[in-house]
C-alpha cells in the first residue's frame, strides 16, 4: 500500500517550540527553482536522517530555525516534517542543520511484507524514472559503534537495491544504484525505516555528503582498526575536503588507542600523538610516529611549531577542548592551516551552542569552520576550521587507503565513477570546493 506522509507520529511537535538563535544562519535557497510546496496548496514534507537517538535534538536544532517546519512523524533516526506554503525551501534546499545526515523531499511511503511488491509500486513514481541514482539504505537500527553496528548500506539495502536493479523502469533508463552520485545529480530516495515500510523521496546531490547513500561514505569498516577514530577521521576528511599530504605534520591531541593516527600514517603523514594513555605498540612503533605521553597541557609549545593539522579527540566537555585549541593555535610558535575537532554532545542543551563554538573557532582566525555530526561519530560531531579556503582545494592524486563498501555493482563504471570513493584525496567537487562566501557556517 502506497500512502502520503501522515501526522501519525509518534511525538508531538508542539514538545518542542521554536526558539531561534540570532546568530543561526537562514537556510541557503538561492539554488534552483521554487519549492514543491509554493506550486500547489498540497501539504508538502521532507525527510530527515540523522544519528539514531538524535531526533529530538535534531528537530529542536531544525524547529529553531524558523524554517515553518511541523514535525510530521518520527523514527530513530528518522524524521518527516511538514512544510507549509511559506517556508523558504527551494527544490533544492539546504538546511542550516550540523544534526541531519541527510534529507529531501518526502514522496511517501510504501507498506508491504512483499519486497518484490514494494519494489515495483516504488518503481512506477515517475520521479524515480527522472533521477540518475537510487539509493537505497536502512535506518540506523542502534547508535554507530553499538553490537559493531557501523552505518552505510546493508545487506539487506544492497539485496533490495538489486530488486530495483532488475525492475524494467530501471532496466530501460538504467540508474546507477547506491553509487556515489555526481555534483547536482538528482537522486531518488529509499528509506527502509521499517523491514516492511519504506519511506521514499528525492534530492540534489549538491554538497558531498548529498552523494553518498544515506549521507554515508562508502567505506570498507571490516578492515582492522586500533578504534573507531581511523573511520571518523576518513569521514571528516572525504566531507571537509581537507587533504593531508605525505609529509605533513600532524598533531593529535587525545591520540590513544590509535585509531586516527593509523589513517594519519597510511596516508604519509608524519604525526605527533599527545595522550597520558597508551598507545597501542604498531603506532608507537612506527617510523613516523613520534608520542608525548603528556595532557596537552604539558606539551612543550615549540614540539608543535611545524604542525600543519591540529586534531583534537579528548573525551571532554566542548569547552575544555575549545580552551586546549585556543592555548595552542594562539602560541607564537604555532601557526596550524586547520583544525578537526571532535566536540562531545554530553548534553541536548549543547546543540545550541553550536553557532557559539563556531565562532569562537572563527574568532581563532579560521576563515571557514564547518561543523557536521558524521556517520560515524556518536554523541559527539566534527568541527573543522581552515585558516585559508583555498586549502580545501585537494590536488589531482588520489590515494587508496582501503575496499570500496557493500553496493550494487553496475555493469560498467559510469565516467563520473572512474575514482573510487574510497579515495582521500580527490578533484575539487561541489560538496569540497569552499563556499565563495567566507562566513562561519553549518554545513551539512
Ligand atoms: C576518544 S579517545 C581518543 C581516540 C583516539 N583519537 C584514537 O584515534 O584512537 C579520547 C582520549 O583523550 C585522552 N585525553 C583526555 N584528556 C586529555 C588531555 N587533556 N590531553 C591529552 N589527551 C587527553 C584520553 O586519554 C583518551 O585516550
Amino acid at each position: 500500500m502506497t500512502t502520503n506522509p501522515t501526522n501519525s507520529g509518534s511525538e508531538s511537535p508542539t514538545e518542542l517550540q521554536p526558539n531561534p538563535p540570532a546568530d543561526l544562519e537562514a537556510p541557503k535557497s538561492a539554488v534552483g527553482s521554487p519549492s514543491p510546496a509554493s506550486k500547489s496548496n498540497d501539504p508538502t514534507f521532507i525527510y530527515v536522517i540523522c544519528q539514531n537517538g538524535a531526533e529530538a535534538a535534531t528537530k529542536l536544532e531544525l524547529m529553531s530555525a524558523s524554517l515553518n517546519l511541523n514535525l510530521a512523524f518520527s523514527r530513530p533516526g528518522f524524521i518527516t516534517f511538514k512544510v507549509d506554503s511559506r517556508n523558504q525551501l527551494t527544490e533544492r534546499f539546504s538546511l542550516p542543520s550540523t544534526l541531519a545526515r541527510t534529507y529531501g523531499w518526502s514522496l511517501g511511503k510504501s507498506v508491504g511484507d512483499e519486497a518484490t511488491e514494494l519494489v515495483e509500486q516504488i518503481a512506477q513514481h515517475p520521479k524515480l524514472a527522472a533521477a540518475k541514482h537510487i539509493h537505497i539504505w536502512q535506518r540506523d537500527p542502534v547508535l554507530p559503534g553499538r553490537n559493531g553496528f557501523e552505518p552505510g548500506v546493508s545487506e539487506l539495502a544492497a539485496a533490495i537495491g538489486e530488486l530495483f536493479g532488475s525492475t524494467k523502469v530501471v532496466k530501460k533508463n538504467g540508474q546507477w544504484i547506491n553509487r556515489v552520485a555526481k555534483p547536482g545529480d538528482l537522486v531518488f530516495d529509499i528509506v527502509m525505516v521499517e523491514p516492511n515500510e519504506w519511506w521514499y523521496g528525492y534530492h540534489f546531490a549538491d554538497t558531498i555528503a548529498q552523494r553518498w547513500p544515506g549521507g554515508v561514505p562508502m567505506m570498507d569498516t571490516t578492515i582492522e582498526t586500533c578504534s573507531r577514530a581511523y573511520f571518523k577521521l576518513k569521514e571528516a576528511l572525504l566531507w571537509s575536503g581537507i587533504t593531508i599530504k605525505p609529509g605533513d605534520i600532524c598533531a593529535e591531541v587525545g591520540s590513544a588507542p590509535g585509531g586516527a593516527s593509523q589513517l594519519l600514517l597510511e596516508m604519509g603523514a608524519q604525526v605527533i600523538g599527545i595522550d597520558p594513555a597508551e598507545m597501542e605498540p604498531e603506532i608507537l612503533e612506527h617510523e613516523n610516529f613520534t608520542f608525548i605521553r603528556r595532557r596537552s597541557s604539558e606539551v612543550k609549545k615549540r614540539d608543535l611549531r611545524d604542525v600543519k593539522w591540529l586534531i583534537v579527540d579528548v573525551n571532554a566537555a566542548p569547552k575544555f577542548t575549545l580552551d586546549a585549541v585556543t592555548e595552542l593555535v594562539q602560541h607564537p610558535s604555532i601557526d596550524v592551516k586547520g583544525i578537526i575537532l571532535t566536540i562531545k554532545l554530553l548534553e541536548r542543551k549543547l546543540i545550541g551552542e553550536i553557532p557559539k563554538l563556531m565562532a569562537q573557532v572563527k574568532a581563532l582566525g579560521f576563515q571557514v569552520v564547518k561543523s557536521r555530526q558524521l556517520a560515524f561519530n556518536r554523541n559527539e560531531f566534527c568541527l573543522v576550521g581552515v585558516k585559508d579556503k583555498f586549502v580545501l582545494r585537494s590536488g589531482k592524486k588520489t590515494k587508496k587507503i582501503g575496499k570500496p563498501g557493500p553496493e550494487s555493482k553496475p555493469k560498467s563504471e559510469p565516467e563520473s565513477e572512474a575514482k573510487p570513493e574510497w579515495i582521500v584525496e580527490s578533484t575539487p567537487e561541489s560538496g569540497l570546493e569552499p563556499k565563495p562566501e567566507s562566513e562561519t557556517k553549518s554545513d551539512s
